[in-house]
């Protein structure tokens, strides 16, 4: 469990505010991730790309609050009850300073690739300490950041683009609570929740996770903004608003049409993957830029027609089966004219 979280949500949840206020909607998908945290429960959060994962799991570091740690300890030791040899040398001789952590600093965030490696995660002996002190020696040992997040939170964003070896090394840590590393006889407590991500399975480059490590986590499903009316709301929370230009209601309406109709029937038989609030983000702030290239202050419907291949066109992936498999763009164009003739309607 760690510390200070449950306090935390809490607090916040009988003062009827929501914790997770970033996030617009999704109120069943942050249900699950509250109850996991509070349960101490690791969470995978498994949705396509572009839905706020990120950005959840950003909130929920916002929500950790500040920690005593003894000073300079990358392991975030507790001073009453240190972990590491050199703080626990430190305890014996009398010699701990304290600090204050901000929760933010309780937040390790770790980027799956083909390429990380165990060092990455675990550690690895630094050269120059090395030379000062004997490789064997603990000082010469540089902790990687699943060691960082003692005590905190580990954001492992798309877990399931490591290589299998990795997650071996991982589940390791997730069941023992500890990391062996490779030539020291100590163990490093690590003591975090994992917060992962995952895009859907069927995607091009992803590793299949192993069972055993689905096992350790909660696995939490998130998907589109569930209205229009969401849709919208994130957009114009988040998007980038352009002083001086106008944004008329119905070219936003035909932003969030033109978008959502790439998730929805018939046009989502077209898709392996359609568009997410992303491509209503960019969208909505290409248009206003078009404006003021334009010289001009109201917003124009035609112009999305413009940006939309630009904004969409990487966003999407048409199916194999489907006759636009190699013209992407042509799907977006004929989708585009449409949405903005009128014949798919808000
Ligand atoms: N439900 C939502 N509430 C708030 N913001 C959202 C929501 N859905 C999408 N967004 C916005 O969309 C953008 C992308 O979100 P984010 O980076 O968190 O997505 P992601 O799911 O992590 O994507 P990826 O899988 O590509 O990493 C952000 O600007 C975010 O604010
Ligand atoms: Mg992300
Ligand atoms: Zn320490």
């Amino acid at each position: 469990m760690i510390e200070g979280i449950k306090e935390a949500l809490l607090t916040g949840i009988r003062e009827g505010k929501d914790p997770l206020s970033t996030i617009v909607g999704q109120e069943d998908t942050k249900e699950k991730v509250i109850a996991s945290l509070l349960a101490g429960h690791h969470i995978l959060i498994e949705g396509p790309p572009g839905i706020g994962k990120t950005t959840l799991a950003r909130n929920i570091a916002s929500v950790l609050p500040s920690l005593v740690t003894v000073k300079g300890c990358a392991y975030h030791c507790n001073p009453q009850a240190p972990i590491c040899p050199l703080c626990r040398i430190k305890a014996a001789q009398g010699e701990i300073e304290t600090v204050g952590v901000p929760g933010e600093k309780r937040f390790i965030r770790i980027q799956g690739s083909p390429d990380l490696t165990a060092e990455d995660l675990l550690g690895d002996i630094d050269p120059s300490q090395a030379f000062k002190y004997g490789p064997q020696d603990y000082r010469a040992f540089t902790p990687g950041k699943l060691l960082k997040g003692n005590r905190g939170i580990v954001f492992f964003d798309e877990l399931n683009r490591v290589p299998e070896k990795l997650q071996n090394a991982l589940l390791q840590v997730l069941e023992e609570g500890i990391a062996t590393i490779g030539p020291y006889d100590v163990d490093y407590p690590a003591d975090f929740a994992m917060i992962a991500t995952m895009n859907p399975r069927e995607h091009a480059g992803v590793e299949e996770l192993s069972d055993v490590l689905l096992d350790r986590f909660d696995v939490v499903r998130m998907g589109y903004p569930e209205t229009e009316e969401r849709e919208r709301e994130i957009v114009l929370r988040y998007g980038l608003k352009f002083d001086g230009v106008e944004m008329p209601e119905e070219v936003l309406d035909s932003i969030i049409t033109l978008v959502r109709a790439t998730r929805e029937e018939p046009w989502s038989k077209e898709l392996d993957q359609g568009a997410s609030p992303r491509a209503s983000l960019a969208l909505y702030e290409k248009v206003q830029a078009l404006a003021l290239m334009g010289g001009y202050s109201r917003v124009k419907k035609e112009d999305i027609r413009r940006v939309a291949i630009s904004a969409m066109g990487s966003r999407i992936k048409p199916s194999p089966e489907s006759k636009f498999y190699e013209d992407p763009l042509g799907l977006i164009d004929e989708l585009a004219r449409k949405v903005l003739s009128g014949v798919i309607l808000v």
